[in-house]
């Protein structure tokens, strides 16, 4: 590689909130490098998230937008750099501080978003039982209401995963990600494998949440209806870091064939266009 100067690995920062608004950032990765053998998959990384944001990250299948996600989770660490979460090096957390900070993070999993072997309700329940600290009557209340939170009826408590819609099972996975109450929710590809019906329902019920929670999300997404109703700002993993970063207007104008290619084809045209529309539908209602 020759393009590694400093200056170069910085992502394209666009149009960021001003300063004032901002806030320090709730999560703010440095300089990450990630290695499996001799395969490098992050270079000089660099991102900052804020609080109240939903932050995408967008990137080629195998460019490690999900090994990124495990990094700011603590679950992997990077070979070299720096993943704060609030403000706490998480790479250098003992495990016990780790599991802490944990218990104040929510996550939806790309895959094997429930545990086969429990009901919907043990799934949900699972979290606040970790704690050790919570009589079975209140976790049973909030069990209760996080199903209703998530759209997901008394009755489907006692279901087996199995026994689930591809859509009833994200809603649960994500009633289980809001178990602890999180300040920061991290979603891999969470309307993967769902119907556009269905990936419209969880989009709103996303923007809800994230609304009536106040909650910062970290999400990655190849889905560009997901992508433009959801995110306060894009970033783009490419050539193994972020090489832009910004809010979807100022990162589409950036001249790069991987942005070319994955926003302004013709599904990202589609999705574009549902997005002016759906702008100008709630222009005009409000
Ligand atoms: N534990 C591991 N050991 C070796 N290689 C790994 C490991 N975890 C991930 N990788 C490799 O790192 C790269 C990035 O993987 P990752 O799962 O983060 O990709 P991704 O961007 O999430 O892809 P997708 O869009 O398909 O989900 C891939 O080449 C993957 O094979
Ligand atoms: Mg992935």
């Amino acid at each position: 590689m020759t393009d590694t100067t400093q200056q170069q690995r910085q992502p394209q920062r666009l149009n960021m909130q001003p300063e004032e608004d901002v806030g320090p950032p709730v999560v703010q990765i440095r300089n990450l490098w990630t290695r499996f053998g001799r395969t490098v998959v992050h270079q000089d990384l660099n991102l900052d998230i804020y609080a109240g944001e939903i932050l995408t990250i967008v990137g080629g299948s195998g460019t490690g937008k999900t090994v990124l996600l495990r990094q700011m989770l603590g679950l992997e660490r990077p070979s070299k750099g720096c993943v704060r979460v609030f403000g706490k090096d998480i790479s250098a957390a003992e495990p016990e501080d780790l599991q802490r900070m944990r218990n104040h993070w929510g996550m939806l999993f790309q895959q094997g978003a429930l545990y086969s072997a429990l009901t919907v309700f043990d799934n949900i329940a699972l979290p606040m039982r970790e704690l050790h600290a919570l009589p079975e009557d209140v976790i049973r209340d909030a069990v209760l209401l996080k199903m209703n939170m998530v759209g997901l009826g008394p009755e489907h408590a006692s279901k087996m995963p199995a026994d689930l819609s591809g859509g009833m099972v994200k809603r649960a996975a994500l009633a289980r990600a809001l178990a602890l109450e999180p300040q920061l929710l991290f979603l891999d590809e969470p309307t993967a494998g769902l119907d556009p019906d269905l990936s419209d329902a969880f989009v709103s019920l996303i923007q809800t949440l994230h609304r009536e929670l106040k909650l910062t999300v970290v999400m990655v997404t190849h889905d560009l209806d997901t992508l433009f109703a959801l995110s306060s700002r894009i970033a783009v993993l490419a050539e193994k870091h972020v090489l832009a970063v910004g809010p979807s207007c100022d990162v589409l104008r950036v001249d790069h064939p991987f942005i070319k290619h994955f926003f302004l084809g013709p599904r990202g045209q589609r999705a574009l266009e549902v997005l002016v529309e759906r702008n100008a539908q709630n222009d005009s209602e409000s």
